[in-house]
């Protein structure tokens, strides 16, 4: 079993080191900004784009150096993982607020302690630093994709919520909402990792594919986990059912049903939001149909793809924690 630890280990000093880093570059004037950013800091995730970032500027560049500290990355690629780790944060700041959420990681959401006004403020407080830092660093081979990676994080939560609760939505739908609101944003964080130690069009393209081609297995998981029951609570969340979210797991069993199952299943969908017996319902179907093992067949075809990206590098340990990643996407329970 591939764990989240054993992908980091080549480059757990530059991870420590990448800490500092944002905490020196994100402080704020005024107290409640500043207590809003330590909450937000101190509970940053499993921290998948900065090692993506790390681990593909490793292996595209054209000599390895490891430092006294056990460091392998260099300032240039702390600033290419911080730009897209602070895009990343700010959006799932806002995207709190949107679905009144109140938990993020275990701990109370943003909106939750400090309700949704300052949320709101905090999330665009980080975007806008992100830009001015990357603009102060003139790195703007760097700098100049963030509009673009912003851009279409907004359209892919706009489409998303066109089509939620959309019974027509299809598997191209589906497969456009999860390339822009996840696959885009890693794609970023690896081919940025490789410009950051000078690779060529090429291999900055090729991680791009990489990235991208991780993103979508990373949140068709996501999304196959929502149907599994947890080992906390011995149920499925559902929460995409209950949000009107139409996913590759139910997808796939619509996909499959005559007429008359498809009405029946789509009119228990429509009761989703305010019916847990129609949750348990829908939920019932797609396990009955193997809604999860259809799910898992496209999400492993991504992977494969992504690996393939990868065979034209020579074997090292960060080469390996890659393709531990790719694992750790099929094998991952939360
Ligand atoms: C989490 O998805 C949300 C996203 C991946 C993107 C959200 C994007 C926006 C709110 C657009 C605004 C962007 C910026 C940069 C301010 P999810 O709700 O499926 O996952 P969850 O279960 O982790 O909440
Ligand atoms: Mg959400």
């Amino acid at each position: 079993m591939v764990t989240i630890d054993s992908i980091r280990k080549p480059v757990l000093a530059d991870l420590a080191a990448f800490d500092e880093f944002v905490r020196g570059n994100f402080n704020a004037e005024g107290e409640l900004l500043q207590e809003m950013l330590v909450h937000v800091l101190s509970s940053r995730g499993k921290g998948i784009r900065p090692v993506l970032t790390m681990l593909s500027a490793a292996i595209n560049s054209p000599h390895e150096q490891i430092d006294g500290d056990g460091c392998r990355c260099s300032k240039r690629t702390y600033l290419a993982a911080m730009l897209v780790e602070m895009i990343h944060t700010s959006s799932l700041i806002h995207d709190d607020v949107l679905d009144s959420s109140d938990t993020r990681r275990g701990r109370p959401s943003v909106n939750a302690m400090w309700q949704s006004n300052n949320a709101v403020i905090l999330g665009d407080y980080i975007l806008a630093r992100t830009l001015s830092i990357g603009m102060a660093s003139a790195q703007y081979d760097l700098v100049s994709h963030l509009g673009a990676a912003i851009a279409t994080l907004c359209e892919g939560e706009v489409l998303q919520n066109q089509h939620a609760g959309r019974l027509d939505t299809t598997r191209e739908d589906y497969l456009s909402i999860i390339h822009r609101k996840t696959a885009s944003l890693l794609g970023l964080s690896a081919s940025l990792g490789a410009m950051s130690v000078g690779a060529d069009r090429r291999a900055v393209e090729r991680m791009r594919r990489f990235g991208e081609a991780l993103g979508m297995a990373f949140q068709i998981q996501d999304d196959i986990l929502d149907y599994r029951r947890t080992a906390d609570t011995g149920k499925p969340s559902n929460n995409d059912l209950r949000e009107g979210k139409i996913t590759l797991p139910l997808i796939e069993i619509l996909e499959r049903c005559d007429e008359a199952e498809r009405s029946r299943i789509m009119e228990l969908v429509r009761r989703c939001r305010d019916d847990q017996s129609a949750v348990d319902a829908v939920q019932a179907e797609v396990d009955a149909r193997g809604g999860e093992r259809l799910a898992a067949v496209t999400m492993r075809r991504y992977l494969e793809r992504g690996m393939h990206y990868l065979s034209e590098y020579a074997e090292s340990d960060c080469l390996s924690a890659l393709l531990d990643l790719c694992a750790y996407v099929t094998e991952r329970n939360r």
